[in-house]
């Protein structure tokens, strides 16, 4: 028997942008011309934008948000908790993206506490890593990858793994223009996998999705997205133009 293909995620990272009249046009333009169905297509959108979530869900875009707070409720002005993005409707939410990590001082033991909340609210986590630049020529990516999975997984048990989805996006290829090439990109993913495997056994590893994100744009996204170890993308720009985006979900 031949075995079934893993379907592939298509998520969008809106990051700070779109009202809701921009983003209502976005669905729209998405719901005329897009196959949604061949694969899982996600946004992560601004906590305002979840007010249209099943708008979203009607075109067949699942919604998620970019952050939340790990507590639960109480005292914490300006925050959101897991519990509050579900009743809006998301069913994923961005961790440890690396805006969050070097404009809001996120670290990994924080992120850690933020997966652990949502992943126990029952939301699913996409978790985020990356190295920079520098840690690359330096040889150091492996082990700042080793270290944002360990810590931003600690104490996360292999019950998990089926709501757990890892980015990897590295810094230097965030919004560059400059994206990884397909055999680093492989590269890390493997290291993921093992790093996983070795958290969580190697069934239980294979079934997380591994997600590449990074100035992806529909001219890289076939080759990315026809590796056998890249699940998916996330995809920050190009997810902000309709147009853009149709062209990846149809694999142009
Ligand atoms: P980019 O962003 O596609 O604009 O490089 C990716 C991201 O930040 O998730």
């Amino acid at each position: 028997m031949v075995a079934a293909l893993k379907p592939k995620w298509i998520v969008g990272n809106w990051k700070m942008h779109k009202t809701l009249a921009e983003a209502k046009a976005f669905v729209h333009e998405i719901g005329q011309s897009a196959a949604i169905s061949r694969d899982v297509v996600a946004l992560a959108v601004p906590f305002t934008c979840l007010s249209l979530s099943s708008y979203f869900l009607e075109h067949g875009l699942r919604v998620g948000a970019q952050n939340l707070y790990f507590e639960k409720s109480g005292a914490f002005t300006g925050e959101v908790s897991a519990e509050m993005l579900l009743d809006a409707g998301a069913t994923f939410v961005l961790i440890g993206h690396s805006e969050r990590r070097n404009l809001f001082q996120e670290t990994d033991e924080l992120i850690n506490k933020k997966v652990k909340s949502a992943l126990s609210a029952g939301l699913k986590v996409i978790l985020c890593v990356g190295e920079t630049q520098v840690e690359r020529i330096e040889g150091r990516f492996e082990a700042r990858l080793s270290k944002q999975l360990t810590d931003g997984l600690k104490g996360v048990g292999a019950k998990f793994c089926n709501q757990l989805i890892v980015a990897y996006e590295p810094i230097w290829a965030i919004g560059t223009g400059l994206p990884a090439t397909v055999d680093i990109a492989n590269e890390c993913h493997a290291f993921c996998r093992k790093v996983l495997s070795d958290l969580y056994g190697q069934e239980k590893a294979e079934g997380v999705p591994l997600l590449y994100g990074g100035s992806v744009i529909p001219d890289n996204a076939k080759e990315f997205l026809t590796q056998k170890e890249i699940n998916g993308l996330l995809i920050g720009k190009a997810s902000l133009s309709s147009e853009l985006f149709v062209k990846i979900i149809n694999y142009v």
